[in-house]
């Protein structure tokens, strides 16, 4: 089938790349004219483990290829995908001017029937203002459809779940486009839900929003766990074995980040409240969130005491393992916290650091995991990258000026730090 996806970014790239990887012909756009010339001369503008390789033989097969202009991608095909960022405002709304945008670029450009389909996720209703933005600006008298199809990546996993999804949600305000998007991910071998519009947008907040929860559930957890003497670990162990709760998203943490949790509970509460619901439950989520950290901050000082001039290794800028994206990274707003508390830092991402350099600056960034405890007063865990298991405990506690660790991660066992000579302070443990 001939596709194109409008939009090349962590969701866009990897999607159309599947796409073109089982045999659909894909043309992803960008308006990012640096992002594009990027791509075309064979480099990958962000990490995503398999994708490069993936990226390059469909290109190098004739099946992918990259364009700046929204009509070139809406004229030679017939399914045209939105993937455009839908960025929180300071209210906790979404910014729908950039699927607003693209609409109209889409409405403009086209001369015959296409298939719109969402995949930003968006508020409930979202796909009717498209199609009714569609309808007042196309200039050409063609007919059209309207899909929600809201994307579940994992960033980090984001080829294989594209290419094995749990799930494939299908939400139309007719029947007429099903069968194509049946077409489309037939090779997927997934179960399609098809639903009505307004119920497949909701599924992509509703979903996101009981992740968080489950998160924010398990850091509660937490804090009893520390104020009791149990382990947070073994109780998520006895929690997760049970099939109806599952052991996924409840690992205690610093909190979770990312440009997707904390902007999709908001738009999710925001649209309750316009809706006429006061979904408090939500409300305690992101408040739980916020506490984690600044408990975490705490456990820092109470330990150090005064942080300015303390001298503070990082490891970890990545909002979470397996990516270089920075966007609302827990981590990043721990080193800013600590940085507004007056702390010198040193800081180490294995894919993470070159973004990172925008958002946080006045830092030390070391290229190697095993420097970064040099000279240090302690030593922060701020992302569950594997490679920082690996770690030289002994090293570091050579290089620290106090052996003491603060893991946002629960990355080692309490008592082998302790055996190592550590002053170790996990989270829950
Ligand atoms: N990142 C994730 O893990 C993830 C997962 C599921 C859903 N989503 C949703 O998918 C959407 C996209 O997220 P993302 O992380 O891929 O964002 P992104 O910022 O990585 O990519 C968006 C891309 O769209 C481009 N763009 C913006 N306006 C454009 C326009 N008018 N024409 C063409 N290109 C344009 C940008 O240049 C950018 O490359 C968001 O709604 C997000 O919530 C993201």
């Amino acid at each position: 089938m001939k596709l194109t996806i409008i939009g090349t970014g962590y969701v866009g790239l990897v999607t159309g790349t599947c796409f073109a990887e089982v045999g659909h012909h894909v043309i992803c756009v960008d308006n990012n004219a640096e992002k594009v010339a990027m791509l075309k001369a064979g480099g990958i503008p962000i990490y995503e483990p398999g994708l490069e390789e993936l990226v390059q033989k469909n290109v190098a097969e004739g099946r992918l290829s990259f364009t700046a202009s929204t009509a070139e991608g809406v004229e030679k095909s017939d399914i045209i995908f939105i993937a455009v960022p839908t960025p929180p405002q300071a209210d906790g709304s979404v910014d729908l001017s950039f699927i607003e945008g693209v609409a109209r670029e889409i409405a403009g450009a086209m001369t015959s029937y296409k298939i719109i389909v969402d995949k930003s996720t968006v508020p409930v209703k979202t796909g009717e203002k498209v199609a009714e933005t569609i309808k007042r600006y196309c200039k050409a008298k063609v007919e059209f459809d309207v899909v929600s199809n809201p994307e579940f990546l994992r960033e980090g996993f984001a080829v294989q779940d594209l290419m094995k999804p749990d799930r494939v949600v299908v939400g139309e305000r007719s029947q007429r486009p099903v069968p194509a998007m049946k077409q489309v991910y037939e090779p997927f071998k997934a179960p399609i839900i098809v639903t009505d519009i307004n119920s497949a947008e909701l599924i992509k907040h509703a979903a996101n929003s009981f992740l968080a929860l489950k998160i924010s559930y398990i850091n509660a957890v937490s804090i009893i766990c520390e104020a009791s003497g149990a382990n947070v670990q073994e109780v998520a162990n006895g929690m997760g074995m049970d099939a109806r709760i599952g052991r996924q998203f409840l690992d205690a943490s610093l909190g979770f980040g990312g440009s997707c949790f904390p902007k999709d509970l908001s738009a999710f509460i925001k649209i309750s409240d316009q809706l006429g619901y006061n979904f408090a439950l939500l409300k305690e989520v992101q408040r739980i969130n916020s506490f984690q950290m600044e408990r975490f901050v705490k456990k820092i000082s109470d330990t150090l005491w005064v942080l300015k001039d303390k001298k503070i290794g990082v490891l970890g800028l990545a909002f979470k393992q397996n990516t270089d994206d920075v966007r609302t990274s827990p981590a990043i707003d721990l080193c800013q916290r600590l940085q507004k508390e007056g702390a010198i830092l040193r800081v180490h991402d294995p894919k993470a650091m070159e973004k990172a350099r925008a958002l946080l600056q006045g830092v030390t960034y070391v290229a190697d995991m095993n420097e970064v405890a040099q000279g240090c007063d302690a030593l922060v865990i701020a992302t569950e990258w594997p490679v920082f298991k690996k770690l030289d405990l002994d090293r570091a506690r050579k290089d620290l000026t106090h052996p003491i660790i603060f893991d946002g991660r629960n990355l080692f066992d309490p008592a082998e730090m302790e055996r190592l000579g550590f002053i170790y302070k996990s989270i829950g443990r």
